[in-house]
């Protein structure tokens, strides 16, 4: 049974007994700073296990997660991935324990027809309910049940006594059993042992508890359950496989690996290509969702991932760009549930190649930054220091340990291995405070359920009245900053690149001047200070935009997909939005693009946008499915999360983008739009800036007077008044 029919299968299982099919969230986890990639399927639902209501109390996903912790082990076992795919159902206060054991065992016995005789579970040791489900209901024989502690029966481990906050809970685990004869081949051997006989395939966690900063479980409103499990392990087991790189996810790309390697194809198959098929995936879908390899963040892991890949690739002979190849055959594996990366794979294979040629270059003349680096220890030894550089050498520019070693054994240079792993030890632990969950699951500290929503009114009303919910002052705050909630606002907060709004709260003679408007949660949040009077929780006021400012950020806003559309033409539809910033003043658009534009593609995009703008087109906005604006051609922005309803902005026939920003209404209402500068951001990536109306106005009048004071000095005048 191949991977595309068994996700199929599982969401109709769960679609069949009342489950919203929601699909698979983006790497880049939305709204959630505790993790650096979406590692389950249940950080997605974080609000909804919190007691928030969304409209559906059950829910079915197939997530594609991220997972660096296992990483050195990718390739050496046989199931252990960074990028994979989480099956999971979901119960946000609806069924519990009984029914996500009844249903996880009847898809698998019933609907997959695995033998009773191959499974084993697990129970968390004080989890006596779970325990009497197993035995009573499903009726396990006790032999087959085991009951373990808080590192393997909760979640997430050990979350009881070292965190994260937040919903968590017991587990049980289902395992399939390869059979005595893998192994440890011990009697005693069950799923507690780590020998791969027993391989664990599905989590069903019964997130029951809410974790608080003083280690206590709090139960939660509702009681939820939250299951994961993995796609590609399921799927080997269905094939009869014992090891994941066995199946169709990942054979392909292997057999790629081994034509460009030999092309007779003899080579025998073995870790490093397993390793490299998993690394492909991680690095596709992290450029699919819009991380870009670079030197910080989500983007260095994926530029480590990548380098360790061409590593890998250098070992089995290959040394010129390669993995850039893999990207078509991920995107056919993949092509059922991820028909988009078909589209999108040439753009993402440039990424990669850009990334491949500059490491093999950095590698390539790795003997001169050696010499540059290390020069100086011949005459005057110092081990430690030059194991520091022989890190900051693997860690900056990825320059593998073997490598700098052996130069060093030839110059009969020593250095200190310790240094290096002290090194390495403290980045690792650096990192891991960087991306580990931690911290509170629920961001508005201070406000939780005491404020339910508040709606916001600004694409249609500059002003309205409103009843202050909540004020929030922080202690920290010596200049009377105040964040104030209301039950209704105008004012737009910062979100898709658009700053927040700016404008004044007033209540008879009290006035609060709001500087800037941010989201939290799913709170708009005024930030401003008070100007005149006071104000308390449970005042009316009248909220008002600065209506003038709006109308130049709106102004903005739409002249960035004007630039999108009018990029598209002049240098073609592979120009894809990375970022952008509207503000008052100007507005900034990252698009991918391979090279700097001439000053005559400049000069052609400004002519296109303003033809653009001459058109006098109407700008209408309208909600839709994603689905539905999928299929009228909008244009999403990857890094973006969207839920099911979108809102789409239309330019006539010029342009269709997802977006849920203020604009104006008649694109002539831009009057100009004026590049004000052209440049590079990362590999691959273009950034513009520009101006409009009043602003772009200003600024050639700025340049002309440049140019006449250039003149006049050269006409020998100093001053052009
Ligand atoms: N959230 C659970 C896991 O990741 C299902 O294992």
């Amino acid at each position: 049974m191949t991977a595309d029919i068994l996700r199929e299968k599982f969401l109709a299982f769960f679609q069949a007994r009342n489950h919203k099919i929601i699909e698979s969230d983006s790497l880049v986890p939305k709204d959630d700073p505790t993790v650096l990639f979406t590692p389950a399927g249940m950080n997605q639902f974080k609000k909804e296990f919190m007691g928030q209501d969304y409209g559906f109390k059950r829910a079915a996903t197939a997530q594609r997660c991220l997972r660096t912790d296992d990483l050195e082990k990718v390739g050496k076992t046989s199931s252990h991935h960074t990028f994979f795919e989480m099956l999971g159902n979901f119960s946000f206060g609806d069924y519990f324990k009984e029914e996500a054991i009844s249903w996880a065992w009847e898809f698998l016995t019933s609907e997959l027809n695995l033998s009773q005789d191959k499974l084993m579970v697990s129970v968390y040791k004080e989890d006596t309910e779970a325990y009497k489900i197993w035995k009573e209901k499903i009726g396990l024989p006790v032999g087959k049940i085991v009951k373990l502690g808080d590192k393997d029966n909760f979640w997430p481990a050990e979350a009881k006594t070292k965190g994260p906050n937040g919903p968590c809970g017991p587990c049980s685990e289902i395992f399939y059993d390869f059979g005595p004869d893998v192994g440890c081949k011990e009697k005693a051997c069950d799923p507690s042992c780590s020998c791969g006989r027993f391989v664990e395939i599905w989590n069903l966690v019964f997130t029951q508890f809410n974790r608080k900063d003083d280690g206590s479980l709090e139960p939660l409103p509702n009681k939820n359950i939250d299951t994961g499990m993995g796609l590609e392990r399921l799927a080997a087991i269905m094939q009869g496989k014992q090891n994941n790189f066995q199946t169709e996810l990942f054979g392909p790309i292997i057999k790629e690996i081994i034509r460009g390697q030999s092309p007779s194809g003899t080579v025998p198959e073995n870790k490093l290509l397993y390793a490299i098929a998993d690394h492909i995936r991680a690095v596709v879908f992290s450029i699919y969702d819009g991380i870009l390899p670079s030197n910080e963040g989500r983007g260095y892991v994926v530029r480590k991932i990548i380098r360790k890949s061409i590593l890998h690739l250098n070992c089995l002979g290959i040394k010129d760009p390669f993995l850039y190849r893999l990207v078509a055959v991920v995107a056919q594996i993949m092509h059922k549930p991820y028909p988009e990366l078909t589209k999108r794979q040439e753009e993402i294979a440039q990424r990669i190649l850009i990334e491949e040629k500059n490491f093999i270059h950095t590698l390539s003349s790795s003997e001169e930054l050696f010499e540059n680096k290390f020069a100086g220890f011949i005459q005057k030894p110092n081990p430690e220091t030059v194991g520091n550089i022989v890190f900051l050498l693997h860690d900056t520019y990825g320059i593998p340990l073997e490598l700098t070693r052996q130069w060093l054994d030839k110059q009969k240079i020593s250095f200190s291995l310790k240094a290096f792993q002290q090194a390495m030890e403290e980045q690792k632990a650096r990192s891991k405070s960087g991306s580990a969950m931690k911290g509170d699951v629920f961001g508005a500290k201070g406000l939780e359920i005491k404020v339910k929503e508040s709606k916001f009114v600004g694409y249609k009303e500059n002003s309205t009245e409103a009843i202050i919910l909540a004020i929030l002052k922080d202690e920290s705050e010596i200049n009377l900053v105040r964040r104030i909630v209301l039950d209704r606002t105008p004012f737009y907060a910062e979100s898709g690149g658009q700053v927040g709004d700016a404008g004044k709260l007033i209540s008879g003679k009290n006035v609060f001047e709001v500087l800037d408007t941010r989201k939290i949660d799913n709170y708009i949040v005024h930030i401003g200070k008070i100007r005149l009077g006071v104000f308390k929780e449970g005042d009316s006021v009248t909220a008002q935009i600065n209506i003038e400012r709006r109308l130049n950020i709106a102004r903005n806003h739409t002249a960035t997909h004007i630039l999108q559309a009018a990029l598209r033409e002049v240098l073609g539809n592979h120009v894809q939005q990375q970022g952008s910033l509207v503000s008052e003043e100007k507005f900034r658009f990252d698009f991918t693009h391979f090279k700097g534009l001439s000053k005559q593609e400049i000069s052609k995009v400004e002519e296109v946008a303003n033809s653009y703008i001459n058109k006098n087109q109407v700008v209408s906005c309208k909600e839709m499915t994603f689905k539905e604006a999928k299929k009228a051609g909008a244009l999403a922005f990857f890094e973006e999360k969207y839920g099911e309803n979108v809102r789409v902005v239309a330019i006539g026939d010029i342009s269709k983008e997802l977006c849920g920003g203020t604009h104006i209404d008649n694109i002539s209402k831009i009057g100009l739009i004026k590049i004000i500068s052209e440049g590079s951001v990362a590999s691959g990536i273009r950034r513009i800036e520009g101006v409009t109306a009043g602003f772009a106005e200003q600024f050639i009048k700025d340049q002309e007077q440049k140019v006449i004071q250039e003149a006049a000095k050269l006409c020998g005048f100093w001053q052009i008044s």
